[in-house]
C-alpha cells in the first residue's frame, strides 16, 4: 500500500472489535499510510491513571474503567481525521456507541476465535481474559457481544488470513463506496 499524502477521510473512524481483533495494529497502519492521527484507547486511559490496564480493573473494578472510556469518547467529540483504536468492551455501552457515530464511522473488525486465541494467547494484558484463556470462552464471549458489535458497526470486515495491507485496503474501499452511496441519497 503506497503512502498517501491526503486523508482517508475527514470524520474519525472508530475501530471496534473483539480483544484481538486488530484494532491497534490497523490503526497503526491506517495513520502511517494516511495522513491521520491516532489515538488508542486503552494507552491514553493507562498513561492517565498511572497504571496498566489490569491494575486498573484490580483495583476500582470494571465499572470505574468503563466510565473513564466514556469520558474520552466525549473528550474526542473536538477531534477530526483521527483513527481511535477502542477497547473490545467500548460498544457494550449504548452511550459509547451513541458519542462514537456523533463524530464519525464505526468500523468493526472480526475474526474467528481461533484466530484470536492465536493473536493473544501469550498476553497477560487482559484482565477479561486472565484465567480464561482458550477457544471456548473467547467464542462464548464473542457471542455475547456479536449483537452489540453488529448493531454499532457502519462497516465490517473479516482479518482472518489477511495482512494489515490488505485490511486497510478493504477498509479504504468500503469507506469510499459508503461516501458515494450516502452522496447519492
Ligand atoms: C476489554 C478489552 C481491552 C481493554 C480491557 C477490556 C474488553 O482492550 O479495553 O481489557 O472488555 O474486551 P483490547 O480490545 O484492545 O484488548
Amino acid at each position: 500500500m503506497e503512502n498517501h499524502p491526503k486523508p482517508l477521510c475527514t470524520y474519525n473512524i472508530f475501530l471496534i472489535g473483539f480483544m484481538g481483533s486488530g484494532k491497534s495494529a490497523i490503526s497503526d497502519y491506517l495513520s502511517q499510510h494516511y495522513a491521520m492521527e491516532k489515538i488508542e484507547m486503552d494507552r491514553i486511559i493507562a498513561q492517565r491513571e498511572g497504571m496498566p490496564i489490569t491494575e486498573i480493573f484490580a483495583r476500582h473494578g470494571e465499572a470505574y474503567f468503563r466510565d473513564l472510556e466514556t469520558a474520552l469518547l466525549v473528550e474526542l467529540q473536538s477531534r477530526e481525521n483521527t483513527v481511535v483504536s477502542c477497547g473490545g468492551g467500548t460498544p457494550m455501552r449504548e452511550r459509547n456507541v451513541t458519542e462514537m457515530k456523533k463524530q464519525g464511522k464505526v468500523v468493526l473488525l472480526t475474526a474467528s476465535p481461533q484466530t484470536i486465541y492465536d493473536r493473544v494467547k501469550d498476553s497477560h494484558e487482559r484482565p477479561l481474559l486472565e484465567g480464561h484463556m482458550d477457544v471456548d470462552y473467547i467464542s462464548g464471549l464473542m457471542e455475547q457481544r456479536r449483537e452489540k458489535y453488529e448493531a454499532a458497526a457502519d462497516l465490517t470486515i473479516c482479518t482472518d488470513g489477511k495482512d494489515q495491507a490488505a485490511v486497510c485496503e478493504e477498509l479504504a474501499g468500503k469507506l469510499m463506496e459508503w461516501e458515494k452511496r450516502s452522496c447519492r441519497q
